[in-house]
């Protein structure tokens, strides 16, 4: 079958560039609103997108020059959407530097549970000092060390995972308890950062895994990528950057002791679609005129013009180059997204790169992205007394 792109999308309420907000289509008071959410999250259902992707901070950012960016909590957001989907997948944004590896594990599984295996797990190392100011300490951690905590929450995510057997439920009323006692293990991990005995008090879910995905560049960020992640969200759309860091993932993934395609390069990209080049160009100017100038810098990846053959035409060829497996489709406004579903996908299925149907099982059978890093039990005892 003819590779496949991966299509994620930036769940938001404010468009690209932040200030967005101001444009006339825009309400950004419906970001408490469930059936805001809805009506994104089947568009792009409709639009056969991948998963959806909720970025989080757990702080709020305010500077003279950057519009305050706000959201609901991602992973409550993502379970009632869940509920009102089918198909795609759901990424949550959880960071390692504050929450505790047993929370974030119990979260993410009940997601995975939910809905049935679409949960997915942006991993983030938080480097912000209002993030640190919310949290007890006076600065960030250095980066280094920010990214050691993470492999090892990660590892301990893992084990707590895999902390029930898939057939540990035994439900059989002859017995006292609902579980075989042989099949729930504590996990004893005890590593530098954080530590926790497990198991987890969420039985085995239907991905056991959630979908890994990171988007560090720096180089700690990308062994990290390289080691456990699925997805990878690069800021870069340039074909031979994207080629080149593409490449180094897949090379560290390689290192780390993982297949070659065990990994998928989704950057973030952010088209301005109208049906000509110079209405695209006006649209665009339109939207910057909204922000102050040198904040494009601060907030804007770098965003691509033009008609929906354009458009279409620009991730085809990145994507058969090499520069990519698909993008994450951030928007300038939320009628965008509208717009690239009725006028972008189509082109895409027709190049044969987009599918027309989801294919069947979890996010990681949709995607083709087996769990295949082993997991260290040598630490593991039996939890129930014998
Ligand atoms: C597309 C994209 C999405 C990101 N989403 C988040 C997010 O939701 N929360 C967050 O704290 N950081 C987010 N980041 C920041 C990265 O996780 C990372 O910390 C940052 O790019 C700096 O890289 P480094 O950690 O390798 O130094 C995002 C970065 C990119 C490129």
């Amino acid at each position: 079958m003819q590779r496949q792109l991966v299509l994620n999308y930036v769940l938001t309420s404010q468009g690209y560039p932040w200030e967005a907000w101001r444009h006339p289509t825009m309400d950004v008071t419906r970001v408490n609103d469930l059936d805001f959410h809805l009506e994104q999250a089947r568009l792009a259902e409709a639009g056969r997108f991948d998963a959806l992707f909720i970025v989080d901070h757990r702080a709020q950012f305010h500077t003279p020059d950057a519009a305050l960016f706000f959201n609901l909590d991602p992973v409550q957001l993502l379970t009632a959407v869940a509920a009102h989907t089918e198909h795609i997948g759901l990424i949550a944004t959880l960071g390692t530097s504050y929450w505790t590896p047993y929370a974030a594990a119990r979260q993410l599984a009940t997601l995975d549970h939910l809905s049935k295996g679409r949960a997915g797990w942006n991993v983030v190392t938080s480097a912000s000092v209002q993030e640190a100011r919310n949290h007890g300490l006076d600065e960030a951690e250095d980066r280094e060390i920010r990214y050691g905590r993470a492999r090892e929450f990660i590892d301990a995510c893992l084990q707590l995972w895999h902390s029930w057997e898939p057939d540990a439920i035994t439900a059989d009323r002859s017995q006292l308890t609902p579980v075989d006692p042989e099949k729930i293990h504590a996990v004893n991990f005890a590593g530098e950062h954080v530590q926790v005995d497990g198991p987890l008090g969420t039985p085995r879910s239907p991905q056991t895994v959630p979908l890994i995905c990171q988007a560090g560049p720096s180089p700690a960020g990308r062994e990290l990528a390289g080691a456990y992640a699925d997805l990878v969200y690069a800021a870069c759309t340039d074909p031979p950057e994207g080629r080149a860091y593409r490449k180094d993932l897949i090379d560290r993934a390689v290192t780390a002791g993982r297949a070659a395609d065990a990994l998928r390069v989704v950057p973030n990209l952010v088209p301005f679609v109208k049906s000509t080049e110079a209405e695209a160009r006006a649209f665009q100017r339109e939207l910057l005129d909204l922000a102050p100038e040198d904040a494009l810098t601060i907030n804007s990846p770098s965003m691509v013009i033009g008609t929906p053959e354009q458009i279409a035409d620009r991730i085809a060829v990145d994507f058969a180059s090499g520069a990519h497996d698909g993008i994450t489709l951030g928007v300038p406004v939320l009628s965008a997204l509208a717009d690239f579903v009725d006028t972008v996908v189509p082109l895409l299925q027709a190049r044969g790169v987009h599918k027309r149907e989801y294919a069947h099982g979890t996010l990681r059978e949709k995607l083709g992205l087996p769990f295949t890093l082993p997991v260290p039990r040598e630490r593991w005892t039996r939890f129930y007394p014998a």
